[in-house]
């Protein structure tokens, strides 16, 4: 088997394979960047809530459409595909959609009653900091269930 240079992926994917990682992989990248503005907004604790959030609210949309790429976008199923034994991780995944979109929910409707008061900030600063590191595992265990799944793919047809 070949490897591309420095990719570490073998060479044999298909097109819509490559194409629906790439997007999920591109969809975790934009997710990190919205989560720092948010954490930048809460720090710096404007007297205005709407900036907080609309960024919060965005967040929402943003992560329903990426729960539903990687529900119905082929991107669980290719990994179920290629390593069969790795159903169990995945399945675990999806469930933890539902928690975080309704644990989002929460988040909003707390920045809703914007009290501006400083435990209201703390209370807000806590709740997104474990929120926002549940996510960042979450994404970070995807990317390494992809990554176990092209391994032991290859490896079945050494
Ligand atoms: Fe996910
Ligand atoms: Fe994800």
């Amino acid at each position: 088997m070949t490897q591309q240079p420095n990719s570490g992926r073998p060479t044999c994917r298909t097109t819509p394979e490559i194409d629906a990682s790439r997007q999920i992989e591109a969809q975790h990248l934009a997710l990190r960047e919205r989560i720092a503005e948010i954490r930048s907004t809460l720090a710096k604790q404007f007297d205005d809530p709407n900036l907080i959030i609309s960024q919060l609210s965005s967040l929402s949309h943003e992560l329903k459409a990426h729960f539903h790429a990687e529900e119905e976008g082929g991107f669980f199923s290719q990994i179920k595909k290629r390593a069969p034994q790795l159903s169990t991780d995945t399945a675990h995944l999806e469930e933890e959609h539902h928690e975080f979109l309704g644990q989002i929910r929460d988040l909003i409707t707390l920045a809703e009653t914007h009290e501006g008061s400083e435990p209201w900030w703390q209370r807000l600063k806590e709740e997104f900091h474990e929120y926002s590191k549940a996510l960042m595992h979450h994404e970070s265990l995807e990317n390494q269930l992809l990554q176990r799944s092209y391994n032991e793919d290859i490896g079945s047809h050494d």
